[in-house]
């Protein structure tokens, strides 16, 4: 007995003696330097250790034995791939559950886990979800976008997850493209200004691995579309499409999805020169490249990869494979390729220590396990503020006619619009799933519900999704209009890019109303909308402002003077694309356009609150006039007189259904006995003949009782 309590009280001694956390190798110890650290796992990993870190499966194509059997490094989410409970617990249970399969292999190398989060963590139902990139560009604010990085970190590492395949720095030349979106705009210096947001994700705590994605030129493919061919000197590439990454390395950025295009007919995901010699040579990228979603196997434009396709992409210069899901052929071919000498091990070695030294650098060794300290973050309202803030910047006002906005919050008010009520449609593609969907898809606030809330009681908001039910009672009309969710291929638009019939009808019966209509523009680039913007009063364009809709009332409604600019060049006329800024072509709106208010009052509602329409049929020396009247006050107007001024040459010769006079310049119109007074809401209408002198100009304003009307 006394020699089993020696015992006992020898093991107390000795566990006291040495704390809890020691570590029993030197790659476990984290004093250590991480060079010292890579270098002493390195030397215990086996050929299947090493081959096993460069493979990353999709979360359905594996499981956590096999991630122990075939000591697989990594483990990611496709858009929209997520684990049956989609909140951020379920998130982390799944984490966990792949994690330990990795801890359960002999080195206990820990996987790392990546996700597309892209504008927010936007696979995770309940995530705030900030204005897609394009419109991020609008707001020139590199501070907001590092604070949304910072933001979108605590929401990703609160959800379970390490890493995020953004920010794309894409540099979207030719608006076709289905992923203009992603880009922060088609200016390089603007792209690489954004890359703040690399800083926001990687610098702080908690932190992610980011993602600068797609190198290198995946905007400026020739037909706009993911495959297509960068046909451009070395030159052009260097000015237009490697700056966003140079500056991205220069903050830090951890890894690099390498792009699914070609460069002059020559696949990025096989391309030795640009991967090794500029990206990891020149431009001294330290991290790892991973490749985009099978990319190795469009190598030879052939389905599935071959081992010479594995054989390509690693000795390019790819160090992780995004196989996503036939990892297990890529495990054989790989061993195949080193065995037969086609992949030096050196190669292997490089691959094998880039990876393990960021998923040192990221604390994985320490903390393997999600953190779900953070799991509050997620969708908290501190971050729906700041992705507020940013829909606010975000908006370009494009047109504002007779500064008809900002609307003052008076009068009624009519919302129509596809996209009025559709937190989908607001948040586009990458939201919950890949292509995202219309619908109330997400918690968030629509662009309606943003109206209402921001009119309250002191106005009439009144909505009908196609405009049905307005009339001539109304102040102002918002016609909430645009793209349907899409992401990457199914996004390509070859053919028209013009609003869709059902956008264009809208508009139209709000027009016929004859009420002063504001446009905003809900889509991932600009749409071609010349032959109808001149009819159009105001015109916003929103871009994809994501859960937080409110933001684009604080614009419509002053509490927020628009400030955005355009980061794209807006086309005249579709056959113009691919336009850009210096292209000498002449555009709708150019570059860096954006009107501002010219004073942050919102539009002083005319005294009695009226509304004229006036339309004139010309010939020679004479016209014929048709004018209605609204009275859009709240009380009876008894009797109505409507006035204007005529220039010298235009006369009054013949009135119906009102009484119209002129004295000098000075027109007269007041109802007949039977139509004398205006009930609020009505409209009196009446017309004249009259005669000019060769020239017919429509009167400056009009007054009812005294008081200016607004125009439509
Ligand atoms: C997709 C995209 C890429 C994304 C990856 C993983 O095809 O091209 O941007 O990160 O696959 O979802």
């Amino acid at each position: 007995m006394k020699r089993v309590l020696a015992l006992l009280l020898l093991a107390s001694v000795l566990s006291a003696a040495r704390p809890a956390d020691a570590a029993a190798l030197p790659y476990q110890d984290p004093s250590l330097p991480t060079a010292d650290r890579v270098s002493d796992l390195l030397a215990r990993m086996t050929l299947d250790d090493k081959l096993g870190q460069m493979t990353q499966a999709e979360r359905a194509a594996v499981t956590a034995s096999d991630i122990t059997q075939y000591r697989i490094g990594s483990v990611l989410s496709g858009g929209g791939s997520a684990p049956a409970q989609n909140s951020p617990a379920g998130w982390a249970d799944m984490y966990d559950t792949f994690q330990r399969g990795a801890l359960a292999t002999p080195l206990q190398i820990p996987m790392i886990y990546g996700i597309d989060a892209v504008h927010g963590n936007n696979n995770v139902l309940g995530a705030t979800l900030f204005p897609h990139n394009i419109g991020l560009g609008a707001t020139r604010d590199p501070d907001l976008v590092q604070r949304i990085g910072r933001a979108t970190a605590e929401e990703v590492i609160g959800s379970g997850q390490d890493w995020t395949f953004a920010p794309c720095v894409c540099v979207a030349r030719n608006d076709r493209w289905g992923r203009t979106y992603e880009s922060f705009g088609e200016n390089p210096s603007l792209a690489s200004e954004m890359s703040t947001v690399v800083t926001g994700l990687q610098n702080g705590t908690p932190k992610v691995l980011a993602t600068a994605k797609h190198y290198v030129g995946d905007g400026g493919t020739t037909n706009g579309t993911d495959q297509g061919d960068t046909q451009v000197t070395e030159a052009e590439l260097r000015a237009v499409h490697l700056p966003p990454f140079r500056a991205a390395i220069q903050r830090g950025v951890g890894s690099v999805m390498i792009s699914f295009s070609s460069w002059n007919g020559q696949k990025l995901h096989g391309h030795r020169y640009l991967v090794t010699d500029l990206l990891k040579g020149e431009l001294g990228f330290t991290g790892f490249t991973v490749s985009d979603w099978a990319g190795i196997d469009q190598i030879d434009g052939q389905r599935g990869f071959t081992q010479a396709e594995v054989a390509t992409a690693v000795n390019a210069g790819l160090d992780m494979i995004m196989l996503p899901t036939n990892w297990r052929l890529f495990l054989t071919y790989l061993k195949a390729a080193v065995n037969a000498g086609q992949i030096p091990m050196s190669r292997i070695d490089d691959a094998n220590r880039r990876i393990l030294t960021k998923k040192f650098e990221y604390g994985l060794f320490e903390q393997p396990l999600a953190d779900r300290s953070y799991a509050s973050t997620v969708g908290s309202a501190a971050h729906r503020a700041l992705a507020r803030e940013a829909v606010r910047k975000s908006q370009v006002l494009l047109k504002n006619s007779g500064n008809l906005l900002p609307l003052a919050r008076t009068g009624k008010i009519f919302v129509a619009g596809k996209s009025a009520d559709d937190v989908g449609n607001q948040s586009g593609g990458w939201t919950l799933s890949w292509q995202g969907a219309s619908g109330n898809t997400v918690p968030g606030t629509t662009i309606l519900q943003g109206i209402r809330n921001a009119i309250g009681s002191q106005a009439t908001v009144t909505y009908a999704r196609d405009g049905s039910g307005i009339d001539s009672s109304y102040r102002a009309a918002i016609a909430v209009v645009g793209e349907t969710p899409y992401a990457e291929g199914a996004g390509d638009r070859t053919g028209s890019m013009s609003l869709d019939s059902t956008d264009l009808a809208t508009i139209d019966r709000l027009r016929a109303a004859g009420v002063p209509t504001i446009v905003v523009l809900v889509s991932g680039r600009p749409l071609d909308i010349a032959s109808q913007v001149g009819n159009w009063n105001a015109v916003l364009a929103s871009w994809l402002p994501g859960s937080e809709g409110a933001g684009v009332a604080d614009v419509l409604f002053g509490d927020y003077a628009p400030t955005g600019k355009l980061p794209m060049t807006w086309m005249q006329s579709v056959s113009q694309q691919p336009i850009n800024d210096g292209d000498g072509k002449a555009p709708l709106y150019p570059y860096g356009h954006g009107l501002t208010y010219t004073t942050t009052d919102p539009e002083p509602e005319p005294q009695g609150s009226c509304r004229v329409t006036y339309t004139t049929n010309d010939w020679n020396n004479g016209f014929t006039a048709s004018v209605s009247v609204t009275n859009t006050g709240t009380a009876p107007v008894n009797p109505w007189s409507t006035q204007w001024t005529f220039t010298a040459g235009q006369r009054v010769t013949q009135a119906w259904s009102a009484r119209v006079t002129q004295n000098g310049t000075v027109v007269t119109a007041t109802g007949e006995t039977w139509n004398p007074s205006l009930a609020p809401g009505a409209t009196a209408t009446f017309g004249f003949n009259g005669s000019h002198a060769g020239s017919n100009p429509r009167p400056a304003s009009f007054t009812l009782n005294g008081s200016t009307c607004a125009t439509a």
